[in-house]
């Protein structure tokens, strides 16, 4: 289906400017908003500068807060002269955003270095993918019957729905909370998919114990650390991650921030963010962001501000909200920690019962939820730049490995899985959220004009979601000033988009 909905919407894309007219972006009681602030530049923080530009047009003054490397969770680590990423790396090819972004940017895409993959459960491969598409299709067919057919209709039926959204936003419509965006997506069938385990969806589906023990939970530990009790909807976004049109920025995922806080001509702080105040005078709230750049601690005045960093405890964002009544408390829940081992090195296929590396056929390896499992899965990666002549090292070679796991690995656990190696780099993230079904999903709207975009990550985590997330935003924030309340959480929004067009 995308195949045909792609031209579709690069048309509405461009349609956009009839409702993001600048001239539009005057209060309705007043003046525009002077300055706004995003605190992050991550994907999420980076896209709303951008979006937020777009809309409030090119008076108003961006200023965009980061504590770290511009790029946040989008990373690299250079080996040997070359860069690998060592967070967020794959993107679909139904991201739209993300496609759009590299589009306008003038970025190219990091074509991909075909390679096979396996699971592992511990003591030997019980999986593996062939030369032969139609040959892999008969061994599952043959392995687990019906399911893997199942499987693949549920998560394109949940993509379609999910694609909804880029016409939505195309048409200028804004919701106030994740809910509501999942709700006018996919109905109370998507929300309800953020709080049931996707194991207890998929057996529902039909599909066999065997195949979520061998298939989907290897699929979930590479991709968010976890096992088969995470809901289902993020359980279907990392599925839809393990399909094969899959791509990167050449150059590095991160380049997108960059390039996008250049293009909405945001001013950059190299600087924490501290605390956040409201301010009243009169009818009038602005907030105070206190921050601290090298320069020492310094504090300004927002109409308008946008969190794009998680706000959880176990992250330590460090900012502190100051004054606000009711008192804003910290948000449930934590983020799950994921260690990312780069080795350049010789990989020990004898772990996996290939004494002999000549003979060892796979460039990933995935894993079962196996209890002493000190990983969760190792690839060979290729760098961000890839050359016409690349080529994959072979096993007996020295290669570039990329390694995820709960824990930083220890010497001995490094000495199992290489034979030798040159260099080990260890990124250790606060990847992404610890899910529960239980816990619900936080806020957008914290309080008026501050908004908050990493709840998103509760239904699913990864560059679109807060590129969507950085969207819904910029278009909320810009109708809240305008209180244009007819672009807010409307429902029946595929009917109406129909009778506008
Ligand atoms: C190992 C790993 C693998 C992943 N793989 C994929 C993948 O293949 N595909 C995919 O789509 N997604 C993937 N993801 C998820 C994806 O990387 C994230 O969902 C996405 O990058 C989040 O972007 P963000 O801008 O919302 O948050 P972040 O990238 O976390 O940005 C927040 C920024 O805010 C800054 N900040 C925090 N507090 C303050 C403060 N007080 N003052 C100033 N600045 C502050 C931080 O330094 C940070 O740069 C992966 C993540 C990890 C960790
Ligand atoms: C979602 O859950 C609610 C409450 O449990 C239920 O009423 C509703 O029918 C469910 N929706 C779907 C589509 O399953
Ligand atoms: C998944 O992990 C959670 C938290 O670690 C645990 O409570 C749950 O029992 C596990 N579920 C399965 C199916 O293993
Ligand atoms: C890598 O790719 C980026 C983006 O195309 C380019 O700007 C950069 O110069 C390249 N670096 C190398 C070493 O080729
Ligand atoms: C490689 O793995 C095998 C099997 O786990 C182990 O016996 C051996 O010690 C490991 N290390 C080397 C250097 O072969």
């Amino acid at each position: 289906m995308g195949r045909y909905l792609l031209p579709m919407i690069s048309v509405l894309f461009s349609t956009w400017s009839a409702v993001g007219d600048p001239a539009g972006s005057a209060h309705v009681d007043g003046a525009p908003p002077s300055k706004i602030a995003v605190v992050g530049a991550g994907i999420g923080g980076s896209a709303t500068a951008h979006f937020l530009r777009q809309h409030f047009g090119p008076e108003v003054q961006v200023d965009v807060f980061e504590k770290g490397e511009v790029g946040g969770r989008l990373a690299t680590v250079t080996v040997n002269h070359h860069d690998y990423e060592s967070g967020g790396s794959i993107i679909h090819s139904l991201n739209l955003h993300m496609q759009e972004f590299v589009k306008v940017l003038g970025l190219k895409y990091r074509r991909s270095v075909a390679g096979k993959t396996a699971v592992f459960n511990g003591e030997e491969v019980i999986l593996e993918e062939t030369d032969w598409y139609l040959l892999d299709l008969f061994r599952l067919w043959w392995r687990y019957g019906i399911s893997f057919i199942r499987l693949q209709m549920w998560v394109e039926e949940i993509m379609e729905k999910f694609m909804r959204i880029y016409k939505y936003q195309a048409h200028g419509y804004a919701f106030s909370s994740v809910e509501q965006l999942l709700e006018s997506l996919g109905g109370s069938g998507f929300i309800n998919m953020t709080r049931r385990p996707l194991s207890d969806s998929l057996l529902e589906l039909g599909v066999s114990q065997r195949f979520i023990d061998e298939v989907i939970a290897p699929v979930m530990r590479v991709n968010y650390g976890q096992n088969v009790s995470i809901p289902a909807f993020v359980g279907a976004v990392s599925l839809a991650g393990a399909q094969n049109n899959l791509w990167a920025v050449e150059g590095g995922n991160k380049l997108v921030c960059s390039g996008l806080l250049k293009m909405a001509n945001a001013n950059l702080h190299q600087a924490q963010v501290s605390s956040i105040s409201p301010i009243y005078s009169g009818e009038a709230l602005q907030y105070r962001l206190s921050f601290t750049t090298s320069a020492g601690p310094r504090s300004e005045m927002y109409d308008i501000v946008v969190l794009a960093t998680p706000l959880q405890a176990s992250v330590q964002s460090g900012v502190e909200f100051q004054d606000f009544t009711p008192p804003f408390d910290e948000l449930a829940g934590s983020y799950h920690s994921t260690v990312a081992t780069i080795v350049h090195g010789y990989l020990n296929t004898s772990v996996f019962g290939f004494p002999d590396p000549r003979l060892f056929p796979f460039a990933s390896i995935l894993t079962t939820d196996t209890p002493h499992l000190f990983f969760n899965s190792v690839a060979s990666v290729c760098p961000v730049n890839i050359s016409a002549g690349f080529r994959r090292k072979q096993p007996q070679e020295a290669g570039i490995y990329k390694v995820f796991s709960p824990q930083p690995l220890d010497k001995s656990q490094l000495k199992t899985l290489f034979r030798s190696y040159y260099s080990v780099q260890v990124t250790e993230w606060q990847a992404y959220p610890r899910y529960g079904s239980s816990l619900g999903l936080p806020p957008v709207e914290l309080h008026p004009n501050l908004y908050y975009l990493n709840g998103i990550e509760w239904a699913g985590s990864a560059m679109e979601m807060s590129s969507v997330a950085a969207k819904n935003i910029a278009l909320l924030a810009y109708h809240r000033w305008n209180r244009q309340t007819d672009m807010v959480d409307q429902s029946d929004l595929m009917h109406r988009i129909k009778t506008e067009l």
